[in-house]
């Protein structure tokens, strides 16, 4: 089993003044993957545009790029906002299987300190009924705590409307100037 404190701890030293969202995903997923070997894939899938996720940073085997809110596990939490628990996938009708050796998942949604989702974070597991109620809310406690500053994507103002403009103390630069890069919490996409 996990000790997720000190696993809390190890992921609150490592993104310590971090504001760059994929630095904090990548970091994320790698302290989770390698905490236990239960962990077979573990990683991002962002919100990139309205109703459609796209891989973000992650470890293990390749994993499709794009999937839309309306297909698989990860689609599911993204359309629900609600931990997804999956003790055997073949179970679970619409699931995506990246790998024919995943048994079991656990997909956690993603949100921002404005309550906005910004991923999901998906792990799969070889081991039936790998993932419980304890692993869904230590996980979503680190996430939370780790990803609450980040933002959606440039797509969102023009969706959204300017409430989810960047902050003006945290984006000193035009949008044009942002692309790729949220060093200083400039926005994502
Ligand atoms: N199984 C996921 C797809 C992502 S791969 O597992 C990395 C799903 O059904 O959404």
């Amino acid at each position: 089993m996990v000790d997720y404190t000190a696993l809390s701890h190890r992921i609150a030293a490592l993104c310590e003044h971090e504001t760059n969202d994929i630095a904090l995903m990548a970091t994320i997923a790698c302290e989770v993957h390698h905490s236990d070997d239960r962990f077979d894939w573990t990683g991002f899938y962002r919100v990139t545009e309205p109703q459609v996720l796209k891989i973000g940073p992650y470890q293990g085997g390749h994993g499709c790029l794009v999937i839309p809110f309306s297909r698989g596990v990860c689609g599911a939490a993204a359309r629900s906002q609600e931990i997804q628990i999956i003790a055997d996938v073949e179970a679970f009708e619409d699931h995506i299987a990246c790998s024919s050796s995943t048994r079991s998942e656990l997909v956690i949604p993603v949100t921002n300190g404005q309550g906005a989702l910004i991923a999901v974070f998906d792990i799969d597991s070889d081991q039936p009924n790998a993932f419980d109620a304890q692993d869904a809310s230590a996980l979503s406690s680190i996430l939370q705590r780790s990803l609450n500053g980040c933002r959606l994507g440039l797509w969102a103002p023009v969706i959204f409307g300017s409430a989810h403009l960047p902050h003006p103390t945290r984006s000193k630069k035009t949008p044009t100037q942002s692309r790729g890069s949220s060093s200083s919490g400039e926005m994502n996409y």
